[in-house]
């Protein structure tokens, strides 16, 4: 059964706790995390706390949270569940406090959801979906993972209304990375990704590709793309905790290996359920 928290308390994931002047709903004022937990196990669960607790130093979120104190609200949540298989959504907001701009003296707002996992068929992944362009229109901040969602929420829904699955972002003529994913493509069995910087965030999920990668000895070249090596590539294929490793097999209808998902791409996601 899925389930919330708010400040301290775990509640029904339903009910009503956000005042209106809470700032995650004024302003987006806020960071947060998405984390999955298999066989009610968090996956690389510290990565994720250091990642929450850089983008709130990153926002000047004053926390008064150690990693320690956010993983034991973690796990209270899954002692409080159960649930084997699901998704945690960890918000942290500069509080409530009247209406202004300007930084308030109260307490950090921290808030969930544990709900269950939104599986993808087996047969999604193995056909493979379809994706659009889309300029990057968002902020110089996007290593921080920020409550401020608008410009990813309005390009996914552009893939969405052209009936695809994804955005992928492109700013300058380079791909930064999809509207909730990282994004990759192989060439000659090698897999090409964006480097890390300001411009995309550190996918929890890419650092285990990573791994795998050198794991299986497949070279992963940290390098900018741009839009037509993307279409021209072997395989194109985007990563997140939610998607965990998905093949793209058509990118505003130019089809990909043929339209079909590719073989790397599908054996670096079969090793990826090993590496869980
Ligand atoms: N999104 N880039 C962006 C913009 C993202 O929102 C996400 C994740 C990723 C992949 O990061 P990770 O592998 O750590 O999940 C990259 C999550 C899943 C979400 O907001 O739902």
């Amino acid at each position: 059964m899925s389930i919330g928290y708010f400040n301290g308390e775990f509640i029904p994931v339903d009910k009503a706790v956000i005042l209106i002047d809470e700032r995650g709903h004024q302003f987006g004022d806020g960071v947060y995390e998405v984390i999955r937990v298999y066989n009610r196990k968090p996956f690389m669960l510290k990565e994720h706390i250091q990642r929450l607790l850089s983008s709130a130093s990153s926002i000047k979120l004053n926390v008064n949270k150690s990693l320690e104190d956010i993983e034991d609200i973690i796990t209270k949540a899954i002692e409080n569940t159960d649930m084997f298989d699901f998704d945690i959504y960890f918000q942290m907001t500069r509080g409530i406090a009247t209406r202004k701009h300007l930084f308030p003296d109260t307490p950090v707002s921290i808030s969930m959801t544990v709900r269950p996992m939104k599986v993808m068929e087996d047969t999604v992944r193995k056909m493979g979906v379809n994706a659009i362009f889309h300029e990057d229109e968002r902020w110089l901040n996007c290593h921080i993972k920020s409550l401020n969602l608008l410009p990813n929420i309005l390009a996914k829904q552009t893939a969405h209304e052209s009936g695809c699955y994804e955005a992928i972002l492109i700013r300058n003529g380079f791909v930064t990375e999809g509207t909730s994913s990282n994004v990759y493509i192989i060439i000659d069995k090698k897999i090409y990704t964006t480097p890390l910087s300001k411009q995309i965030l550190p996918g929890i999920t890419r650092a285990a590709v990573k791994k795998i990668a050198s794991l299986l000895q497949i070279d992963f070249i940290e390098k900018h793309i741009t839009s037509t090596e993307l279409l021209q590539a072997d395989e194109v294929f985007i990563t997140s905790t939610t998607n965990e490793i998905l093949p793209i097999v058509n990118v505003d209808g130019t089809k990909i290996n043929d339209g079909y998902s590719g073989e790397l791409s599908l054996a670096l996601y079969e090793k990826f359920k090993q590496f869980i």
